[in-house]
């Protein structure tokens, strides 16, 4: 048999809701355009991240029931604990409420104004967690990124020419280099175990602590085993294993490849790092035999890593992530190549050529989508990274403006995604119209979260349309 299934059938189902048009309309400028405010009952499909919103298992929820809910010493955390350290090996295992928790520690405790952390791309949290010790957070991606058309099979490596010349530059200011698996903030794309390795290698060499962003570890190390030579016959959980063992720590977001709806998890070998770790941890989250999540959460996530190193639970979930992205990408619609793992994302600059960079091309997009058909994606673009100088009122806009449409893990059905896709092709072929956005309102930092948005009148260009 050829064709790739749901390894799981469905147990318990949640109605959606569908809105018309009109509804969206009144939703939408009430929201001030933007999508993280419009109410979850008011989607029909959400794309909008794949970040706690996966389905769990019946193991997990069987696991959930076994929770110890004790302050200190609880043996759920004993078996979070033990699955961690199976599958990632770290001597260290430190519980947070979600990753960016663990960021922040690790930020706190390692980095000190005047040092730089290299990354192949830094997620948001990320960025700014290290930014707000005052060090510096740099993006040394591969240059086959940038050609967002080519299908290279891992456009997620770190750079590794710019890696060596960075290490040699700020010589004693760098307190760690993170490689992000995979690399969401470029694409969803995977890291190869090679460019891991020499990673790693340039990093030790120098005694420098070499950290995995380790969200989508087992996504990373499904398109290892796919396409790398050398690991086609090994086990998911050998090639993690071999991931995290070029590593001296990690941070980690259950809420992904924990498959977990919430949680997170800081690791490392470093006794000395460990103790001061864990009095923050003490500080913030909570004691460290459950820092910040209930001893059902661990339960979840002790049970889910292991779901999400099944060959066929990663075999369906690249293969739907494909479907969504062939499926929009023959009809014309422009998408970063090769399809992710999580998600897909739109190149909505290429789509729409009459929108310039301070339209906000992939905001629009996601607005027209909504309109159209009540699907939440999020713009990965100008409006998330770039920037407004209150001084002057100048603005700096992203190298990209992308449109992500995020896959919720064991979540959609097939028929719900060729629903995505008749949506895109349809505002594909009147792409003409979709209308450009301005800021009328934003805070200092992390805008995209609480902007307020206005849409402009229509643009149809002379001949076209
Ligand atoms: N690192 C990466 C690569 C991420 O994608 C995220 C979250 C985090 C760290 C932070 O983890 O949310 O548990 O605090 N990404 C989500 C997303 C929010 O939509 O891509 P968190």
């Amino acid at each position: 048999m050829t064709v790739i299934i749901e390894p799981f059938r469905i147990k318990v189902v949640e109605p959606i809701r569908r809105t018309t048009r009109e509804e969206r309309e009144r939703i939408l400028a009430a929201a001030g355009y933007n999508l993280f405010k419009v109410p979850a009952d008011a989607i029909l499909i959400d794309l909008l991240t794949d970040s706690g919103t996966g389905a769990m298992s019946s193991a997990q929820w069987a696991g959930m029931m076994r929770g110890d809910e004790s302050y200190a010493g609880s043996p759920s955390f004993r078996r979070f604990e033990a699955a961690v350290r199976d599958i990632y090996g770290f001597r260290h295992v430190i519980p947070t409420h979600q990753g960016r928790a663990a960021e922040r520690i690790l930020a706190a405790t390692l980095c000190r104004p005047g040092h730089v952390v290299p990354n192949n791309t830094h997620f948001d949290t990320t960025r700014a967690n290290i930014e707000a010790t005052g060090a510096t957070a740099l993006d040394l991606p591969c240059a086959e990124a940038r050609d967002l058309e080519t299908p290279h099979p891992f456009k997620g490596d770190i750079d590794l020419e710019a890696l060596e010349r960075v290490l040699d530059e700020h010589r004693g200011q760098i307190p760690f280099v993170m490689v992000t698996v995979t690399n969401n903030g470029g694409g969803g794309q995977p890291v190869s175990m090679a460019n891991l390795r020499a990673a790693s290698a340039l990093c030790r060499a120098r005694a420098i602590p070499f950290y995995l962003d380790a969200c989508r570890f087992a996504e990373n190390a499904w398109f290892i085993h796919e396409r790398e030579e050398g690991w086609a016959d090994r086990e998911l959980i050998d090639i993690a294993r071999a991931m995290f063992q070029l590593a001296d720590g990690c941070t980690m977001s259950a809420k992904k490849d924990g498959m977990a709806n919430i949680g997170g998890f800081l690791c490392t070998n470093d006794d000395a790092v460990a103790r001061q770790e864990e009095e923050l941890l003490i500080l913030t989250e909570g004691f460290p035999t459950y820092g910040g999540l209930a001893g059902r959460d661990l339960e979840a996530i002790a049970v889910g890593l292991y779901e999400a190193l099944d060959p066929d639970y990663q075999r369906y979930r690249a293969a739907s992530t494909r479907y969504l992205g062939e499926g929009i990408a023959r009809g014309g619609v422009p998408i970063v190549q090769p399809p992710g793992g999580h998600a897909i994302y739109v190149d909505a600059r290429g789509m729409l050529p009459h929108l310039a960079p301070a339209d906000y091309p992939g905001q629009a997009l996601a607005l027209e989508l909504y309109l159209a058909a009540g699907i939440r994606s999020v713009e990965i673009g100008s409006v998330m990274f770039g920037r407004r100088d209150h001084a002057n009122g100048r603005e700096t806009y992203a190298a990209q403006e992308l449109l992500r449409l995020a896959i919720p893990r064991r979540v959609y059905t097939k028929s719900q995604i060729d629903y995505v896709v008749e949506a895109m092709l349809a505002i594909h072929a009147r792409r003409q119209t979709v209308r450009g956005v301005r800021i009328v309102e934003q805070p200092a930092a992390l805008r995209h979260f609480s902007a307020v948005f206005d849409r402009l009148p229509e643009t149809v260009p002379a001949g076209a349309g």
